[in-house]
């Protein structure tokens, strides 16, 4: 299988991969022949990629931290916990424990959550997956047992303070503005205010929601901490939950590509971000998420194999007409000219 922008889906494609609806239900599956219809469909849900099956990469398995099911399932179930009166602590908790009992015990090489990413149901999407990532992550940083778990409720809690907002204030197609912006800025804090009474919450999984908006040179919300002033897990989150916020559609903007992303992360080493946090995390996250087809500098269409920590944007690629490996590290004059 292999990953194409839906933009470069032609009708007679086959899905390698089911898509889900917000509930987890299978809305197209797997094996199904993608004509006009189904395209426009998948268009109208907000739907930029997808997993298609061809000959050349039948062997290609692409494994990510939580299957498209599961991660389906937990956003339909985040969703009607935290959507219950009040917030449903041991409801919330019980998703985190699923997630990380799935995380941990998943067979994956690298960190990599490439699926369906829809622009309906953003806001849980953006949780559950950012959890997932954090969890990922924070594992293969050494954090375990009991602070895992105190991280992955601040991450997927970390937006709370969101829930506060008017209605449709995320939903406009340009960025927030004037006094909207200020009352956005706050939410960190209101997410913790909403929680604090709650003597059961750990001061690790506030540090997450308190301050994933602070950024390491000062210039964050809504306290402007700086450098260690912000705690490591409210350094994780922030990183965390900016790569996924990045890559995710929003109403007034496509999703970033992952090596994109990483860009971004690159040029605020030592700004926003920490430089050993930001190391730490190009090392662990593929800039080139495995499976993704691509053009080369060449002109032909490859797809990426594997993930070179070393070199992370000169991956290992299979030309897709000839079917030959290509070690991108070493064809210097070979470049990725565009994510397809
Ligand atoms: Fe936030
Ligand atoms: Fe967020």
């Amino acid at each position: 299988m292999r990953s194409l922008q839906l933009a470069n889906v032609t009708p007679g494609m086959v899905l390698a991969r089911s898509i889900y609806d917000a509930q987890g239900n299978v809305l197209l599956g797997s094996g199904l022949e993608l004509t006009e219809s189904f395209i426009q469909r998948l268009t109208v849900i907000g739907v930029h990629r997808v997993f298609i099956a061809d000959d050349a990469t039948e062997d290609l398995d692409v494994r990510e931290v939580l299957p498209d099911m599961v991660r389906a399932r937990t956003i339909a179930g985040f969703r009607k916990v935290f959507g219950a009166k009040g917030v449903d602590l041991p409801g919330i908790e019980r998703v985190v424990n699923e997630l990380l009992s799935e995380i941990l015990n998943a067979d994956f090489a690298v960190i990599s959550l490439t699926g369906l990413k829809a622009q309906s149901s953003e806001r849980f999407q953006h949780s559950v997956d950012t959890c997932c990532l954090g969890v990922a992550f924070g594992a293969r940083m050494g954090i375990g047992g009991l602070r895992l778990k105190k991280l992955a409720m601040g991450l997927l809690l970390h937006d709370i303070g969101l829930s506060t907002l008017p209605p449709g204030t995320l939903d406009q197609n340009e960025p927030l503005a004037g006094a909207m912006l200020e009352q956005f800025r706050q939410h960190p804090e209101t997410g913790w205010n909403l929680l604090k009474h709650r003597d059961d919450i750990s001061p690790l999984t506030r540090a997450v929601i308190s301050q994933h908006h602070e950024r390491w040179d000062g210039s964050g919300y809504p306290h402007g901490l700086k450098g260690e002033q912000i705690h490591e897990f409210g350094q994780v989150g922030g990183l965390i939950q900016a790569y996924d916020a990045m890559t995710s559609p929003r109403p007034h903007r496509p999703p970033l590509k992952a090596h994109e992303a990483i860009e971004v992360l690159v040029g605020n080493a030592g700004r926003h971000f920490s430089a050993e946090l930001v190391r730490n995390f190009i090392r662990r996250v593929p800039a080139y998420p495995i499976g993704a087809t691509v053009r080369l500098s060449t002109g032909d269409t490859a797809v990426i194999l594997d993930f070179n920590p070393d070199m992370p944007l000169r991956p290992p690629v299979q030309l897709l007409e000839q079917g030959r490996l290509l070690k991108l590290s070493q064809e210097p004059s070979i470049m990725i000219d565009a994510v397809l």
